[in-house]
């Protein structure tokens, strides 16, 4: 008997992935896996050279028929829309989004749009994916999203009264805010969806990933060292997205601290702050549209 369209040799159904920062690190070698396996890989990044590279691999692995590279800038809304619409208009459907995208900034700086550019990247435009996909995700038998940021992680917070950082900013402080936005946007998706796309929260633990150029030499330089000594290879921390990708949760929300299940009663998972969060989100991406930069 053959094989039958859209199923592997051993019977697997093949997906089609949208990995946001696709082009390196985590997304990078998930694409790849995932394209080498046979699945349709759209990876998404700002920088055409990784892109390049991206698919230079993709070929020597056999599989860039498979790999797409879409160059978009998802510290803005308006390139997040413009990546949504261009993937929406090359698949009906998605299975799954891998959401990777991220880079540190060492100074506070501002988006056309007006927002502080760590939250624009590594919060909004996860929002605005997971949305702005949800067609195509509802197309898919099994869909999921995968959030990859740092669930578990107690420090830092949402800062209501000053979300764009101007009176206080590091670079740790806008990591730690995204991520604990990134935590809420897993528990109002699935307060919004009720598990229609189930959403996974995962904390890869402390990676030999991460594009450290925009940093500082002495932070590089430590870094590197810790990331020898600690650090866990990369193939490690992507192994357990292959597993949400090919049985994703039943539930609505589920949250994964390395190879931990977490509770979802976590302080940082508190619905009552997802909501706000929600809400603050709503009205953020209203004065985009308009064009004018609020308080927050
Ligand atoms: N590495 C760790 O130790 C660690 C620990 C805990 C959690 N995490 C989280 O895991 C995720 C992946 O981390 P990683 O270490 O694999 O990251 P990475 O190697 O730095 O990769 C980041 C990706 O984001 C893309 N990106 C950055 N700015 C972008 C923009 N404006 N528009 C579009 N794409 C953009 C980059 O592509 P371009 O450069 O082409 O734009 C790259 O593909 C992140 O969310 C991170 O916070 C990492």
């Amino acid at each position: 008997m053959g094989v039958k369209d859209g199923f592997d040799e051993r019977g697997r159904r093949r997906v089609v992935v949208v990995v946001s920062g696709g082009t390196n690190g985590m997304g990078r070698a998930f694409a790849l896996a995932r394209a080498r396996a046979g699945d349709s890989v759209v990876a998404l990044g700002s920088d055409p050279q990784k892109g390049r590279r991206l698919l230079d691999e993709a070929e020597e692995a056999g599989a860039a028929g498979r790999t797409e590279f879409l160059r978009a800038d998802l510290s803005t809304v308006s390139g997040t829309r413009e990546a949504v619409a261009r993937i929406a208009a090359g698949h009906d459907t998605v299975d799954a989004l891998i959401l990777c995208a991220n880079r540190q900034h060492p100074r506070r700086t501002v988006t056309e749009e007006g927002l502080e550019r760590t939250f624009a990247l590594y919060y909004l435009s996860r929002h605005v994916l997971g949305e702005g996909l949800g067609p195509q995700l509802l197309r898919s038998p099994s869909p999921v999203i995968v959030n990859v940021a740092g669930v578990g992680a107690r420090a830092g917070r949402v800062h209501w009264d000053d979300l764009r950082l101007e009176r206080r900013y590091s670079t740790v402080r806008a990591q730690l805010q995204a991520g604990r936005a990134n935590d809420l946007l897993g528990v109002a998706h699935a307060a919004r969806t009720g598990g229609a796309v189930p959403y996974v929260l995962y904390h890869p633990g402390f990676t030999r990933s991460g594009d450290l150029g925009p940093l500082s030499a002495p932070a590089r330089l430590l870094l590197r060292v810790l990331a020898r000594i600690a650090a866990r290879p990369v193939e490690r921390s992507v192994a357990p997205l292959h597993g949400f990708v090919d049985a994703p949760p039943r539930a609505p929300l589920t949250a994964v601290d390395r190879g931990r299940t977490l509770p979802l009663d976590l302080p940082t998972l508190d619905p009552g702050n997802a909501d706000r969060l929600a809400e603050v989100t709503r009205a953020l991406l209203r004065e985009v549209d308009l064009g004018v930069p609020g308080e927050g």
